[in-house]
């Protein structure tokens, strides 16, 4: 056992956690923990593009951003937040590129731009080019560029190291406690700010772009202490995952023109978004792959369609889309310059997850009450920038901007306070006899088999489209599988790399998180953005315009309470592409 102190920990080393520690370096001491090797996590995933109104192909401007962010979130998105992101977009992605990001570039040798799904220009009258894109790599550029800055910076890295519990006491955050992989050690963190940037938790679905490490983690452990999750029941499916693998096929093709089409060879997009076609929202999009399906269309009878970019020739594909043309070769042995993907939507992203401000400070009611010393910023944060629904690129966005602000919050507010002493010392003696009793355990279950029963019943139950029915039946076996997580046992006894007992712990985050997600989803009776129930198939601004947020009491059960959205500049309307 370790201690370590600094100002300011981040957890995670994604896009939003690594610009957080770029900032907050500057001028606080600062280390980031990760489970991973830094340049692993799931930005590197993110393929398309990072919007932003530059306005270097065709007019543009960050309130056309605006308005398409709010319209594409169903109106549920708070508009003070979304004309943050909107604005700093334009500057994060100057310095960016000023950090060394190798962005595409326009033949005046400007950063290129490319069209995705939602983003228009003059609101809403046709396709505005406004994602910019190093090939179909940005995530990954990102990611590597913002990890040289911080190693310049002088940035220390707890890698593989993951996080089980936060000190949090009298409403001050004062650090965290963390499991070294490598050695089985539990080590206590103690500082003065904290931020979590642990990104998703598509792992609770069975067919997700997302990687094996999407666990949920910050967010549980979040649920746990106390701390409410925002907007839950709206989480993103990706029109285009490859067929039964889930792996992303950016949105990036449709921008450079590919299309969907069915067993006719329709392109049938056009029947439910008459104006932006395949480029509209991906909620839109996603539904209307479901409904060709379910009307007999899929290709072969199966669930897919197919993405076509034959007609876009081969230096198109090889120079703008080379990393899906070799996930495709790779993975089913096609070839997208002459064969139509098979692709079915695939579980992608949280609209939802822990209740921020604009500078990335959890809070955890209607009244903005802040956890002092708390931060949260990236996918595991909802500040809401995306409401109901997201559209792309607004991710990367949405990971510099308030990760930059979160850094730099924290390193203020650390060098205006002294180090709170922690209080209750026996907190690491809790998590150790915690995973003492994961490693002890001689129950019957098994880890994979529930995890992988969760993966199905959140697939077929809490998925593009939702019905009451369905998901009390979630809740009720969500809960059925809590129960039998008490008697899993984990075969690997060992301390040095028990990726066994590892995977437990991500089970039990998983299953925190699925369950809040299908009570939220069953909670909220009215369709908005990604969340359809069938059995209420129309928004209802009337009673649902409002944030939900969800909060385990002590005794293990749930409740609600609601926050106002933050409207400034749009009024609701109806959304049509
Ligand atoms: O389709 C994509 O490239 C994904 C981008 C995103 O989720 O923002």
């Amino acid at each position: 056992m370790a201690y370590f102190q600094y100002d300011c920990i981040v957890v995670g080393a994604g896009g939003a956690g690594l610009m957080a520690a770029l900032y907050a370096s500057r001028s606080a001491s600062t280390a980031v923990l990760s489970k991973l090797y830094p340049t692993r996590s799931h930005t590197g995933a993110a393929q398309g593009g990072i919007g932003a109104a530059l306005g270097n192909v065709e007019e543009d401007h960050w309130e056309w951003h605006m308005y398409d962010t709010i319209k594409g979130s169903d109106y549920l998105g708070d508009q003070d937040a979304i004309e943050v992101l909107c604005r700093e977009a334009i500057d994060v992605v100057i310095e960016l590129e000023h950090m060394g990001l190798p962005f595409d570039r326009t033949p005046e040798g400007k950063i290129a731009q490319r069209n995705f799904g939602g983003h228009t220009r003059n609101y809403g009258e046709a396709p505005v080019k406004r994602a910019c894109h190093a090939a179909d790599r940005t995530g990954h550029m990102i990611l590597q560029t913002l990890y040289q800055q911080c190693i310049k910076n002088h940035v220390t890295f707890f890698d593989e190291f993951q996080v089980l519990d936060l000190i949090v006491e009298d409403g001050v955050c004062k650090g965290c406690i963390a499991y070294e992989i490598a050695t089985g050690e539990i080590h206590t963190f103690h500082a003065k700010a904290v931020m979590l940037a642990t990104g998703g938790w598509g792992k609770c679905w069975s067919v997700t772009s997302n990687a094996f490490t999407l666990t949920g983690d910050g967010a549980a452990i979040c649920l746990r202490n106390g701390i409410p999750l925002e907007d839950m029941e709206f989480y993103q499916f990706h029109p285009t995952g490859i067929y039964k693998l889930g792996i992303l096929i950016t949105e990036g093709v449709r921008g450079e023109g590919g299309v969907l089409r069915n067993n006719l060879g329709e392109r049938f997009m056009e029947r439910y978004a008459p104006t932006l076609k395949d480029l509209a929202s991906r909620d839109v999009v996603s539904r209307a792959i479901y409904l060709e399906i379910r009307e007999g269309r899929g290709i072969d009878g199966k669930e897919y369609v197919h993405l076509d970019a034959t007609h876009l020739g081969r230096e198109v594909i090889e120079k703008k889309l080379p990393e899906i043309a070799d996930f495709v070769r790779t993975y089913l042995g096609l070839d997208p310059v002459t064969q139509p993907m098979p692709v079915q939507p695939t579980a992608h992203y949280a609209m939802g997850g822990i209740p921020t401000d604009v500078d990335a400070r959890v809070i955890v009611d209607a009244q903005n009450t802040p956890v002092y010393g708390l931060y949260a910023a990236g996918e595991v944060a909802c500040v809401s920038v995306h409401g109901a629904n997201r559209l792309g690129t607004n991710s990367l966005v949405d990971l510099v901007v308030f990760g930059r602000r979160g850094g730099r919050h924290m390193a203020a507010f650390a060098n205006e306070i002294d180090l709170q002493p922690i209080q209750d010392r026996d907190r690491e003696k809790r998590v150790r006899d915690q995973l003492e009793r994961l490693l002890s355990g001689t129950g019957k279950e098994k880890v994979a088999t529930l995890r992988k029963e969760m993966q199905k019943i959140m697939m077929d139950n809490v998925s593009v489209f939702r019905t009451g029915e369905g998901l009390q039946e979630a809740v009720d076996k969500l809960r059925e599988l809590k129960e039998r997580y008490q008697h899993i046992s984990v075969e690997d006894k060992g301390k040095q790399f028990n990726q066994d007992l590892m995977e437990a712990v991500e089970l039990g985050n998983l299953l925190d998180i699925a369950e809040a997600t299908a009570l939220s989803a069953l909670n909220r009776t009215e369709s908005r953005g990604a969340h359809s129930r069938e059995d209420y198939p129309e928004r209802d601004d009337k009673n649902w315009l409002k944030h939900t947020l969800i909060r385990r009491q002590e005794d293990g059960s749930y409740c609600f309470d609601y926050k106002p959205v933050v409207i400034t500049k749009f009024q609701p309307a109806e959304r049509k592409y």
